[in-house]
């Protein structure tokens, strides 16, 4: 959720791997179902999560290891068709001149994210629609403006590259194959008994 990482922005927990909050939080929202803790959550949750600097097979093994198939794995990284993220996250990407990034995008980009500094800076996931769900980030992707690293390498690998197309060409499928993801998502490992708390507005932490 979008709320989770802005919270973890503006906290002591504004670590490289602050992200993981984002989709952790955001499987864990099925109504009545316990939750962590605050910082539990976040301390409890991040092992093993996928990092902005990943390769194609770690994200696969990292999304294997927790159960998900390779186009699970590309259809829940569509959650980035909303909410922003951190220059120190992308700044490799747009000052390293690669192959795989369109110049006018890393150009805008570079405006806002200098190559020193300025890490907590943001820009949107979506360049197109950062506050809508829909498809766009795909279209994104296809036209070599993933924002993240991680977004982009899914369209330089032979098993990911054809879901990406899809998906970009579909945003019925997407949907659909979205929403079952995360309902899937939803059901690891449920916290049971005295662990965690069920939550009144799922989008609090405390
Ligand atoms: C493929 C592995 C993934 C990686 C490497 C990754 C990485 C990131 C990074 C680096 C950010 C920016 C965080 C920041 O700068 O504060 C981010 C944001 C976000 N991620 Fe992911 N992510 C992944 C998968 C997912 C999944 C599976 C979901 C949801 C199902 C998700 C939902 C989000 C959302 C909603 C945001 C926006 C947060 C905000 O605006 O505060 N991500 N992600």
């Amino acid at each position: 959720m979008p709320w989770s990482c802005i919270l973890c922005r503006h906290s002591i927990y504004s670590c490289l791997r602050c992200y993981c909050f984002g989709w952790w939080s955001i499987m864990d929202c099925k109504a009545g179902k316990k939750r962590f803790y605050n910082y539990q959550y976040f301390t409890q949750t991040s092992n093993g999560l996928p990092f902005f600097r990943d390769n194609l097979q770690k994200l696969i093994s990292d999304f294997a290891n927790k159960g998900f198939t390779i186009s699970e794995m590309v259809v829940l990284s569509g959650a980035h068709s909303f909410g922003q993220a951190q220059c120190f996250t992308f700044r490799d990407r747009i000052y390293n001149n690669a192959s795989d990034i369109d110049a006018g995008f890393a150009s805008t980009r570079r405006r806002n994210c200098p190559s020193r500094g300025g890490d907590t800076k943001l820009a949107p996931l979506d360049l197109v629609t950062s506050t809508s769900f829909d498809n766009n980030y795909y279209k994104n992707v296809v036209q070599k403006k993933g924002l993240l690293e991680t977004n982009q390498i899914l369209l330089s690998g032979g098993s990911t590259y054809d879901i990406v197309r899809d998906y970009s060409k579909n945003p019925t499928i997407f949907k659909r194959d979205f929403a079952a993801a995360m309902a899937k998502m939803s059901d690891l490992s449920p916290l049971t008994g005295q662990s965690g708390v069920i939550r009144r507005i799922c989008s609090s932490l405390t």
